[in-house]
């Protein structure tokens, strides 16, 4: 989704906005474009398509004032040309980007119109350039205009604005959408995420919902919604350089899945002895909460979904506590009955998701407590959830969501081991699953040696177009997320059932043409699902499964891949790392963009 860099320095900034620009390109975006003060001259550039695109255009003609703005845009309102890319203009006098919607731009856009404002691009944020410059041509400051406007705009926004009059400034606020403050040394920043600026400086202010902040290259003055002015804590963020390089690997995303034994490794560290699930991992105040709760509501998207699906499993079955799970966007507009002891579970990659962040609003005040299961420190659910705990899976830029499910997955056990402790887990059963999880690390580790088997393997469906995943019980969500992943990266139509339901419907769609991936761990329900192989067999299906050693033999029409042997807990987790190794290599055979599949975005942080 879009992204927002700006800077204000005491040296020319645009090879910062650019590898800002290039930091922020995991989000997703088709076009890009930067503004910058040179003398009392805004001189802006823009390109369709890729970053790089536009790093040519500056070095063709370089830019070289000391205050900036910089965007990605990935389209909503017009398509993605250079017209409609950001920043956007009123005349000549102040340029301003923007990330989020403005739900009411039109009648703001008639009324502008009929004032004699003339637009340039079928875009939503171009009322905001204008509003800003109206008000500045009534006599107001570019700070009072600036605050005038937002308070005009309805929907979800981070914003940053230049102005001609107002040299060393960039004016920024945020509502609905992400947006922090680098703070350096005799120059400031601010950006969609931290990661855009780690090349400058590894401290970061979040701003708050409602915040306006006033940038100059020694100051930051921040109001809050009541514009009150306010202090905001300084953070200092630990993530290394190299996290966002792609060291020896082609992708992030293959990085991303050999990456899955460290990270696991860390999302369990400090939060398992050698027996125990330690919960003060989640909070001091979770204790309270989990003693109480006597009913769990999950609420994801995407990949993040499939996570809250498995966990559905675990906490009805070793719990014994009834869980809903819902995508957000669904959720968001409908009424709910809420049980009154309701712990409200939210789960996302960056913690900016739109439609997630809505739910957990809109809950409020109507659940015993919110945790979040989170991979961004400092993200929106982050700070507006009662309880969260990390996942810890480092930034992840592949676009297809790996590392962060595996450690969604490991969070999402541990949260199941400990609301299970007070419906009957027994100390035994406890000492038995945290040791599976000491496992953890090492079994994924010898999944993802299969690479170089599941590369052969990827041939056979790189000229197919469609695609089965089955799956049993926790496993079914596996196979979601198993065809997720390949409709997502290698852009063949791929459907995911439960076994059990071949015969319900898809079964028709099965002939040569048609393979059927399988996820067939040795656990209670491989036997019903070998029925359901045949059945697929024996219609001439093509089938590719992944079973425990030596439970299903190779035969014609049947291809095995041998997964290592894992404690039945540990299987939705180890299981996903074949599947995401197959649409890795199928993506690549086909050449798409695997980092940065088409028309997807990493943060969706608009409806
Ligand atoms: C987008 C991403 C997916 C992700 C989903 C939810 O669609 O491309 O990879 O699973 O958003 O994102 P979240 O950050 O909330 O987990």
């Amino acid at each position: 989704m879009c992204g927002i860099v700006g800077a204000v320095a005491q040296r020319p900034v645009s090879g910062i906005l650019l590898e800002g620009l290039r930091r922020l390109e995991y989000r997703g975006y088709d076009s890009a474009g930067l503004a910058v003060l040179e003398g009392d001259t805004i001189q802006r550039l823009r390109r369709a398509g890729k970053v790089a695109n536009l790093s040519q255009a500056e070095q063709d003609m370089p830019l070289k004032g000391f205050s900036g703005i910089a965007h990605t845009r990935w389209a909503t309102h017009g398509k993605p040309t250079e017209n409609n890319a950001h920043p956007h203009m009123s005349g000549s006098d102040l340029a301003i980007v923007h990330n989020g919607i403005i739900e009411n731009f039109e009648p703001l856009k008639q009324q502008l119109q009929s004032d004699g404002f003339i637009f340039t691009s079928d875009t939503d944020t171009e009322v905001i350039a204008h509003l800003v410059a109206r008000s500045v041509n009534q006599g107001k400051s570019l700070q009072d205009a600036f605050l005038e406007t937002v308070s005009h705009l309805e929907g979800a926004f981070a914003l940053g604005v230049l102005h001609k009059d107002y040299p060393n400034q960039i004016l920024a606020s945020r509502k609905g959408s992400p947006l922090v403050v680098g703070v350096g040394i005799g120059e400031n920043f601010i950006a969609s995420d931290q990661m855009a600026l780690l090349q400058v400086t590894d401290r970061f202010i979040y701003l708050e919902e409602g915040d306006f902040v006033q940038v100059t290259p020694d100051t930051l003055v921040i109001w809050d919604a009541e514009l009150k002015q306010v202090d905001r804590p300084v953070k200092t963020f630990e993530h290394s350089l190299s996290t966002v390089d792609k060291g020896e690997f082609r992708h992030f995303m293959m990085k991303e899945i050999y990456e899955q034994p460290e990270v696991v490794k860390a999302t369990l560290q400090g939060r398992i002895s050698e027996k125990h699930l330690l919960e003060q991992a989640f909070g001091s105040d979770a204790t309270a909460a989990f003693d109480q709760a006597d009913h769990v509501q999950i609420i994801a998207c995407g990949t993040s979904f499939h996570a809250g699906l498995v966990a559905k499993y675990w906490l009805e079955d070793m719990a014994g506590i009834p869980c809903a799970i819902e995508v957000a966007s669904e959720y968001r507009y409908r009424k709910h009955v809420i049980p009154a002891k309701t712990l409200f579970v939210t789960i996302s990659q960056s913690g900016e998701t739109a439609d997630t962040l809505a739910a957990l609003r809109a809950v409020k005040g109507k659940v015993l407590a919110s945790l979040a299961i989170c991979n961004v420190p400092g993200s929106s659910l982050v700070r507006e959830s009662d309880l969260c705990l990390m996942t810890n899976a480092g930034p992840e830029i592949g676009v297809a969501s790996t590392k962060a499910f595996t450690t969604q997955l490991v969070a999402l056990l541990m949260l199941s081991i400990a609301l299970a402790r007070r419906h009957g887990l027994t100390e035994a059963k406890e000492a038995e699953l945290v040791q599976a999880l000491h496992q953890l690390p090492v079994l994924l580790l010898a999944a993802v040696k299969l690479n170089k088997d599941i590369e052969v393997l990827s041939q056979d469906f790189a000229e197919k177009n469609h695609a089965l995943f089955l799956g049993r019980g926790p496993l079914y969500p596996i196979a979601m997320e198993g065809a997720l992943k390949l409709k997502e990266i290698s852009y063949i139509h791929a459907e995911a059932y439960p076994a059990g339901e071949l015969k319900h419907g898809p079964l028709a769609l099965v002939d040569k043409e048609m393979p059927v991936i399988a996820v067939a761990p040795n656990n209670a329900l491989l036997d019903k699902l070998k029925a359901n192989l045949q059945e697929v067999k024996a219609r001439g299906g093509e089938l590719f499964v992944f079973a425990g050693a030596d439970h299903i033999q190779p035969e014609e029409g049947l291809k095995v891949e041998q997964m290592p042997d894992v404690p039945e807990i540990l299987e939705p987790i180890v299981y996903t790392i074949p599947l995401q190794l197959l649409s890795y290599h199928v993506a690549v055979l086909k050449g798409t963009d695997v980092d940065q599949p088409r028309n997807l975005a990493k943060s969706v942080t608009v409806e």
